[in-house]
């Protein structure tokens, strides 16, 4: 039971956030929960009209004029593709109505744009015309006023500055496995909680990167592929007591690309771990759309500090958002309503020589510029 009052079994009622408007194909109505939509027909938009609250579907069926059955029918197929929820009998007092998940208070704006951008056919050929490179945008802004102020050269100091110099994106691997303490290092230092701050509301998490409201609602999900003393597999990473759960039963894909498509530089990497989030965090405190963006510019936080720990480590990282969404939240078992994937990221053994950005194309010619980061600065 969720605390909402019982109701008979068999009651429908629009689902939130049932969205109406004009595609190619004509006049369409779609969930929010799904990316692809109906033909708005009278009929289907009548019976949206009519179910504002849980009805039955005799109700149903006389006030749009219907037989049961055939009101049952449509019902069904508006059920199929969640225009509709259903308040099913369960075998606990009454029934239940379907838990709202914590896209409800986002919906439709967040969920609309998270679901739109799911499981994107990465790799294929794209049906659009190339871009052609007079059109390419300048990597940099002209000048926005005549004056310049020059600004002396950065000086990193301590042990930051070789890490921000060198973190490059690695797509080729040397064979061999990754120590378990430069996991534990990596896990550790990226989303391990330093602190728990006292507040209200309860302890607040403390890491090295910051988190809105320290909602910190990114979890790690681990697949050691080659760790000294860490049978491979797939692993929830435990940022309160710093230690790996061993997901039993869950199995690992068979190569990298069946989570990140069509990038094979990855497949040589010893640890990918892919950052999933507790929704209902974020949402129990943040009601609007807003809330978010905010959780993708978190993952981005975490990312460049797992990037940089890894550099330090002498470990060659990599980060993706060529996720395949459903493949990786199943094999996970993540419930892609409250659990979601929302980024990737991995590290392994760089491999010998000068670092090169693909294994297929030739090293691009590096310019480096007076105000780079040096080593020595
Ligand atoms: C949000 C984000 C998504 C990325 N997605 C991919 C990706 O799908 N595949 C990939 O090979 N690299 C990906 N990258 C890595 C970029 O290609 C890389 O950062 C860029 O080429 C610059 O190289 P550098 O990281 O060595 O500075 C991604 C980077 C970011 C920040």
């Amino acid at each position: 039971m969720n605390g909402q009052p019982p109701a008979p079994a068999g009651r429908v009622r629009r689902a939130p956030h049932v969205w109406c408007g004009w595609e190619a194909g004509g006049r369409v109505v779609r969930s929010a929960r799904r990316a692809e939509g109906v033909p708005a027909s009278p009929l289907v938009l009548s019976v949206l009209d009519r179910l504002d609250d849980w009805t039955t579907i005799d109700d149903l069926a006389a006030a749009l004029d219907l037989p049961p059955t055939a009101t049952r029918g449509v019902v069904d197929g508006m059920l199929a593709h969640d225009l509709l929820d259903e308040w099913v009998a369960r075998d606990v007092d009454g029934g239940c109505a379907p838990l709202p998940t914590p896209w409800e208070a986002w919906a439709p704006a967040a969920r609309l744009f998270h679901l739109a951008t799911r499981d994107v056919a990465f790799g294929r050929p794209s049906a659009d015309p190339p871009s052609s490179a007079a059109d390419r945008p300048s990597p940099v802004l002209p000048p926005q006023g005549p004056f310049d102020v020059p600004l002396p050269a950065p000086r990193v100091p301590g042990a930051l500055a070789p890490a921000l110099a060198t973190r490059r994106t690695h797509r080729r691997f040397a064979s061999g496995a990754i120590g378990l303490g430069d996991l534990a290092t990596l896990l550790g230092a990226t989303f391990g909680v330093q602190a728990w701050a006292a507040a209200a509301e309860g302890p607040l998490a403390l890491k090295t990167s910051p988190s809105g409201g320290a909602r910190h609602s990114l979890e790690a999900w681990v697949w050691a592929r080659a760790v000294d003393d860490l049978p491979a597999g797939l692993y929830h990473y435990r940022p309160d007591a710093h230690a790996l759960t061993r997901l039993d039963g869950r199995q690992a894909p068979a190569r990298v690309t069946m989570w990140l498509p069509a990038q094979e530089g990855y497949e040589g990497a010893a640890v990918v771990v892919v950052l999933a989030s507790e929704l209902a965090r974020v949402a129990w405190r943040y009601r609007s759309a807003r809330a978010y963006r905010v959780v993708l510019i978190e993952a981005g936080h975490l990312a460049q500090t797992f990037c940089l720990v890894a550099t330090a480590l002498g470990l060659g990282p990599f980060c993706t958002g060529a996720l395949a969404d459903t493949a990786i939240e199943t094999a996970l078992g993540l419930d892609a309503d409250r659990r979601p994937v929302v980024y990737a990221m991995g590290a392994g053994i760089p491999a010998a020589g000068a670092w090169r950005p693909h294994e297929d194309r030739q090293a691009p010619v590096l310019t480096p510029t007076p105000h780079r980061v040096t080593p020595d600065a």
